[in-house]
């Protein structure tokens, strides 16, 4: 069975709450059902996680290795910063779709730099929950054509 991992950065847990003149009325785990029920329909498995902490994610991404086929991660304010995210995006060999609620261009200067862009496969940004949606089902179509391969 194809398997999905979805990451979420730090303070995501906080949406519906935070800013939401930027990021919507939407909770976290809204988003989360949004994605399990397009999971359930589409016969994949999904796996979902939250963190508050750059060192947890790089774990996360690490030990997805050889048990993920393919991968969307918010990397939230770490994507800005993190080099440490990056160099773990660039060992793994499967598709990754960035993901932005937000259009992070359109925003302040220091929001406009991705540290991961240029690694993944692809950029989804400035749809609200939506960019989760369009990432998932972009993800799903470069997971089946890996396949075709
Ligand atoms: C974000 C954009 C980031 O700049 C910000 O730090 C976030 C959320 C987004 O989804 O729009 O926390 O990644």
């Amino acid at each position: 069975m194809v398997k999905i991992l979805v990451i979420h950065g730090p303070n995501l847990n906080l949406l519906g709450i935070r800013e939401t003149e930027i990021y919507g009325n939407l909770a976290l785990k809204d988003i989360n059902k949004k994605l399990e029920d397009l999971a359930k329909k589409n016969g994949l498995d999904l796996e979902i996680i939250q963190s508050n902490h750059e060192g947890e994610i790089v774990e996360s991404i690490q030990k997805s290795r050889g048990r993920i086929d393919g991968l969307i991660i918010n990397p939230a304010a770490y994507t800005h910063t993190s080099i440490a995210i990056r160099d773990a995006l660039l060992a793994l060999d499967i598709p990754v779709v960035e993901v932005h609620l937000s259009n992070i261009f359109g925003r302040e200067e220091f929001r406009t730099k991705s540290l991961i862009s240029d690694v993944v496969s692809g950029h989804i940004s400035g749809f609200g929950p939506n960019s989760y949606i369009l990432g998932f089902h972009a993800l799903l179509e470069l997971i089946n054509r890996g396949k075709e391969k």
